[in-house]
């Protein structure tokens, strides 16, 4: 009981449940890396206030050093009485190199230790997760460039509505992933700022260098005022909100793949890799991978939603529900790792069938062009619209495609249909009308690649 280190003001015990919901321990093991870290650097800037002496400095780093060595072998041995890493850590030290130990908390508290921990983590992980996602940006680019002959039904409300270039489909998501990788780089600028040497809220009052913590472990800068850097949650929930809209989008991506990868749209076969069968259908592949990426999103959005919820109505400074904090950021810093991995595996192994892509645009999906046709011939667009909806309509009341409607029929709706509405019916020349920039025109497309291989440089 003496050695518990809040022995000076507490008498007897706590209760044995409440000492397991108050440890962290569990979770936050995963900060020991940089926990040390960060010791590291305010035993140094100690030993620079007059705090420690160099041998002092020597010994504790020594001892820092053995206990890093110690986590890294999963040797270290955490007791039933380390409520959290930061403890266990100090427990750890004394142990190996005695009462010296005792020094290295002056003037620090775990309210700005956790929380430089915890952006030390975020940095690393960011970088990581910023490089799987430049992967799958890539090869969902460099798939658009090989397979851009290929042309399928664009749908709008889930209706065939015009035919698209696959490439199109592929950069829709493509880009969309850029701007979340943008907003990734433009969350980092906050993390990189340093709240060691704000103590439990009032500041530092041993007049620790905090530039020169800073420049040890790597800080773009240092806060500007002890009580907001102690309890600021803010990159926390910038980084849960971007990693709930990077979720969404991977959710639309992965359920367009599904319906696409149905026996019905036949459009695109999954590789095995990343399917599922059935234990009592042996017909069925079920796409495991998609549904899971999907179901994530909703994940990842709870771990946002339970942070703001912890972080309403609190007060100033560090109270103990920031301690949720590490759990929501663990959780979404691995299943984006591992949802981009896999996101990426099967974009760059699904098979395209491009018969089935074809068979599916039915002439009907032309029907925006026929009235483009009559526009082509002087007549405004609404009344052209009108004018092809006739025909479209005349095509039903027939039992035939518009594609099969005689000039006859058509001239009977416009005296403007001349003989060469036939090159109406070609879905090449119709994705070729699409050449204004971000359209699905050869042209476009491959513009579209150029650029997003440019921006993948910058990213
Ligand atoms: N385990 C705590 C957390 O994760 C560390 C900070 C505890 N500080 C305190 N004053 N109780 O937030």
């Amino acid at each position: 009981e003496g050695d518990k280190m809040m022995a000076g003001r507490f008498v007897g015990s706590t209760d044995p449940i409440m000492e397991m919901l108050s440890a962290s321990i569990t979770v936050d093991q995963r900060l020991s890396e940089v926990d040390i870290q960060g010791s590291m650097a305010y035993a140094k800037a100690l030993e620079k206030a007059g705090i420690l002496s160099k041998t002092e400095l020597e010994k504790i780093l020594s001892g820092l050093e053995k206990i890093s060595e110690e986590w890294s072998k999963g040797v270290f041995g955490v007791i039933q009485t380390d409520e959290d890493i930061h403890t266990a850590n100090e427990r750890r030290l004394k142990e190996l190199i005695g009462d010296v130990a005792g020094k290295l908390h002056t003037g620090r508290s775990r309210n700005d230790q956790v929380v430089t921990d915890l952006k030390l983590f975020m940095k690393n992980s960011l970088s990581i997760i910023s490089t799987h996602l430049l992967q799958l940006i890539k090869t969902l680019v460099e798939r658009a460039a090989i397979e851009i002959d290929v042309i399928l039904p664009g749908y709008t409300h889930l209706q065939k509505a015009q035919p698209i270039r696959w490439s199109q489909f592929l950069l829709s998501h493509a880009v969309a992933l850029t701007r979340d990788s943008e907003r990734l780089g433009e969350i980092k600028k906050r993390i990189n700022v340093l709240p060691l040497g704000s103590g439990a809220l009032a500041g530092n009052p041993v007049e620790i260098d905090r530039e020169m913590l800073r420049s040890e472990l790597e800080f773009a800068s240092i806060s500007l005022n002890s009580m907001d850097a102690v309890s600021e949650r803010d990159f926390v929930v910038e980084f849960l909100s971007v990693a709930t809209l990077l979720m969404i989008h991977l959710s639309k991506m992965a359920e367009d793949l599904i319906i696409y990868s149905t026996s019905e749209f036949g459009f695109l076969t999954l590789s095995d890799t990343y399917c599922s069968g059935s234990s009592v259908m042996p017909q069925k592949k079920n796409p495991d991978s998609l549904e899971l990426i999907r179901s994530k999103a909703g994940r990842v959005f709870g771990r946002l939603a339970a942070m703001l919820m912890v972080l309403k109505g609190l007060p100033s400074t560090y109270n103990k529900d920031l301690q949720e904090d590490k759990e929501a950021v663990f959780d979404v810093v691995d299943t984006l790792n591992a949802v981009l991995q896999v996101a990426t595996g099967v974009i760059s192994t699904l098979q395209i069938n491009k018969e089935n892509m074809e068979k599916a645009l039915s002439p009907e999906i032309l029907s925006s062009d026929l009235a483009l046709y009559l526009v082509h011939k002087g007549m405004p667009f609404r009344q052209a619209h009108i004018a092809a909806g006739k025909a479209v309509h005349l095509a039903e009341t027939k039992g035939i495609t518009i594609n099969n409607l005689s000039l006859e029929d058509l001239k009977s709706i416009s005296p403007l249909f001349g003989s060469d509405v036939a090159q109406v019916f070609s879905v090449v020349s119709s994705v070729e009308q699409y050449t204004a920039a971000g359209g699905t025109a050869k042209s476009s497309v491959s513009a579209q690649i150029e650029q997003l291989r440019e921006l993948l440089k910058r990213l």
